[in-house]
């Protein structure tokens, strides 16, 4: 692996079609597209988050090392320091505020991100790193996060979302399948990826 592909932010990887000849053949990453609705008061829902939880974005040279942990906690997220967290993440970001940090109490607990993926043609944002610590899972709370990231988007414009996954992250794929995502067809192999997956989840009820 070169000097560039090491420092290369994440997300340019697997987003950049340029670098992979056969992209639109196969590619591992499901993807799911979300056109952005300026009717919904993204702001308004993303505020109902009920107590004791609280939403901000990162500002504390603290919130570094905690997002890193999280972030670890995942498993398959990769390795992150409190550095490539600044690196890959924070200066990445839609603007300097655009990512939303979750706490219970003062105990981090989840995170989503904001990074720009558009083209000469359409002003595309991409969600990068949306999770939720295990404990808190399965109450409702990623919706909160969701709301309050669409929120920095319509706030500057953007017209669609795009968002990777892998195949094994039922939970993730259900819980944008019922907030209105689309699957998306970059590659051939998608349909394939896609047909399989819908098997998988059986019914949504949403
Ligand atoms: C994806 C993820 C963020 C979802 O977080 P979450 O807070 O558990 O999501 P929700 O609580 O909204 O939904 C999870 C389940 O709880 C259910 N639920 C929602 N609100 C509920 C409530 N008030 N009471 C009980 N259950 C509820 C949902 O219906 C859903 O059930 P289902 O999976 O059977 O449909 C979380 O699973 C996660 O962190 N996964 C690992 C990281 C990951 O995969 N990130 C995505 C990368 S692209």
């Amino acid at each position: 692996m070169t000097q560039a592909n090491t420092t290369r932010p994440f997300h340019e990887k697997v987003w950049n079609k340029t670098r992979y000849a056969f992209s639109f053949i196969y590619r591992k990453q499901l993807s799911l597209v979300y056109q952005l609705d300026y009717t919904c008061p993204y702001g308004e829902r993303a505020r109902q988050l009920p107590p004791p939880y609280t939403m901000r974005s990162p500002e504390k040279p603290a919130d570094l090392d905690a997002l890193a942990s999280l972030l670890n906690s995942d498993g398959d997220f990769g390795h992150w320091t409190a550095e490539r967290i600044d690196r890959d993440y924070l200066q990445q970001l839609i603007r300097p505020d655009a990512a939303t940090l979750l706490f219970h109490g003062k105990d981090l607990i989840g995170n989503c991100g904001t990074i720009d993926g558009s083209s000469r043609r359409h002003k595309t944002g991409i969600i990068m790193w949306m999770i939720i610590r295990t404990p808190h899972r399965g109450k409702g709370l990623a919706k909160y996060l969701w709301y309050r990231t669409l929120n920095f988007f319509a706030e500057e414009h953007y017209e669609k979302i795009l968002l990777t996954t892998d195949m094994q992250r039922l939970p993730a794929i259900r819980f944008y399948l019922c907030r209105r995502l689309l699957p998306g067809h970059e590659s051939l192999y998608s349909y394939i990826q896609w047909r399989i997956t819908v098997k998988r989840l059986g019914s949504l009820t949403c």
